[in-house]
């Protein structure tokens, strides 16, 4: 990775993969910008570090949460590297018992905000002949797994934002790419493993040991490894429009 510091954003910063990719990004001496709606728990991961760095507490559903975000980035720094599309969401349902707010709020986080934030911050990274942009996908954006319509729809899009872009930007110096993890040890899986113990009635532990010994590694990943996975693109200038499946050994 270059020795100068790079102006990074972070959706989704506070905790799981985007605290780790925070946290990586710091501890190689770039300037991170960290956004998700908790202020006090990005505030705990800047503690003590001497690198810049810009806490934007912003909900990225929300109307001009982008381009707020991007203008307070360029404002603070002159402008903006590297964008890392992390927040996101999803909740679990058979397809019968999807509402409309599962599959909008599923649509609105995944698939809305990255494509806002991307819009966003292009401007800028389209005039300094440079932009790396990083989403944090999901092996759903490339293949079909039951009870998460709505998730693999928004991430099978995300994943199609990113080719689109990718094919239109790189004569930019813009490089647009997704990696795709399988399960990771995050509150998100451990919020998903409750919800299904839950619909199914069985044992959480159950529902966990089950879930893990179907996964490649018999494991989940770690945040280390997505995170580190993702930053990895910010040093390839001849690759874009990946979309990269980790799902470990
Ligand atoms: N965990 C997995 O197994 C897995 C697998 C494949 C892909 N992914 C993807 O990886 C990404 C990160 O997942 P994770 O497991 O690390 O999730 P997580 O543990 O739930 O963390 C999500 C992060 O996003 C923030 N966030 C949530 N909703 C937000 C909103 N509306 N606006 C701004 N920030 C918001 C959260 O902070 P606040 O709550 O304070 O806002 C938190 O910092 C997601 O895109 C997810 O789809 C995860």
């Amino acid at each position: 990775m270059s020795n100068t510091p790079l102006r990074v954003l972070v959706t989704g910063a506070s905790r799981g993969i985007g605290e780790q990719i925070a946290v990586q990004l710091l501890d190689a001496g770039h300037s991170v910008a960290l956004t998700a709606r908790t202020a006090s728990d990005l505030e705990t991961i800047v503690a003590g570090r001497s690198n810049k760095t810009l806490i934007i507490p912003a909900d990225v559903t929300a109307p001009q949460s982008a381009e707020d975000a991007i203008s307070n980035v360029v404002s603070a720094w002159g402008g903006i590297d590297v964008l890392i599309l992390n927040a996101g969401d999803g909740s679990a349902a058979p397809i019968e018992n999807t509402t409309n707010k599962i599959w909008e709020d599923s649509i609105a986080i995944n698939l809305t905000a990255p494509f806002q934030y991307l819009r966003a911050c292009v401007p800028t990274m389209k005039a300094a002949g440079f932009g790396r942009v990083i989403v944090i996908a999901s092996t759903a954006g490339l293949e079909g797994e039951a009870n998460v319509s709505a998730y693999t729809a928004a991430k099978h899009g995300v994943i199609g934002l990113v080719r689109s872009a990718a094919a239109e930007l790189a004569k930019h110096g813009i490089t647009v790419n997704a990696v795709c993890p399988s399960y990771v040890d995050t509150p998100l899986t451990m919020r998903s493993l409750e919800a299904a113990a839950k619909r199914t009635g069985k044992n959480f532990e159950d529902v966990k040991a089950a879930l893990v010994a179907k996964l490649p590694g018999a494991r989940f990943l770690t945040p280390h490894e997505v995170a580190a996975a993702a930053i990895a693109y910010i040093a390839k200038p001849n690759v874009t429009g990946q979309a990269e499946i980790i799902k470990g050994e």
